[in-house]
């Protein structure tokens, strides 16, 4: 694992997007994988700035999201496509053909994602957030280290961490989402995962550092090759 501690986000959305560009200068029909959440907003809007200074190109590229609720249209504001429509790729021109999710398409046949990151070579660069519980995707704590794209019944606790989405009414967030698996994301050529805050420092601390067991998820990225662990000094002040 490749850790790097930064005086702050933008200093860590900026090393983060560096990596992003020499993959890009390196291979620009790369496929990447995407999350959602409050960490990636800073990493997008550098992404942006670049685009927009004509340092980086997004224009070749395939996207798979990690995860979409189940149950919510596409233009639903709440959706994970909404999110990633306005935080990334409206801003940097990426159309419809370019990008993926696992629902509504693979609701009924969720290993029909994975196969569709095959067909298209795999994901090489994957980018991470990291939950309180160490779930990385929706993969919380006990989900198999072999599980691939499935749906999963979200935790009251994931819920309420995610209610500030949905007018601060933990009851709205949906029970289910589909989500890339364990697996899947293990897959992922090279994983940069982002971690910003003071509630994120123990979870990182154990996800580095503990055993590597499922009630973690986000520990199985110690057995991966090429990992990235790009924070900020609140939330790696555990880390040595
Ligand atoms: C979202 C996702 C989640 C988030 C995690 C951290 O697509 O996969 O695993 O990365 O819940 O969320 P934030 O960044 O909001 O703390």
């Amino acid at each position: 694992m490749h850790i790097e501690v930064f005086g702050d986000q933008k200093r860590a959305s900026q090393r983060i997007v560096d990596l992003l560009t020499r993959q890009l200068r390196a291979y620009p029909y790369s496929v990447l994988g995407l999350a959602t959440g409050a960490t990636v907003i800073p990493i997008y809007r550098e992404i942006i700035g670049r685009i927009r200074r004509e340092q980086l190109s997004l224009a070749q590229v395939r996207t798979f999201n990690l995860d979409e609720y189940m149950g919510l249209q596409d233009h639903d504001p709440h959706s994970f496509h909404a999110f990633m429509q306005h935080h990334l790729f409206y801003p940097a021109h990426l159309t419809p053909n370019q990008t993926f999710f696992p629902f509504p398409e693979f609701s009924q046949d969720p290993s029909g994602y994975d196969r569709l990151i095959e067909q298209h070579g795999g994901i090489d660069w994957q980018l991470l957030g990291i939950g309180h519980n160490g779930h990385i995707g929706f993969n919380e704590p006990g989900t198999s280290f072999d599980s691939e794209t499935h749906v999963v019944k979200l935790t009251e606790n994931t819920r309420k961490a995610n209610r500030h989405w949905f007018d601060g009414d933990w009851h709205h967030v949906p029970e289910q989402a589909l989500t890339m698996g364990l697996k899947t994301i293990m897959r992922s050529r090279t994983i940069v995962l982002a971690a910003f805050g003071a509630s994120k420092s123990a979870v990182l601390a154990k996800a580095v550092y503990g055993p590597v067991c499922p009630e973690l998820p986000a520990s199985i990225l110690q057995h991966h090759p090429r990992v990235y662990i790009i924070c900020d000094q609140e939330a790696g002040r555990l880390l040595r």
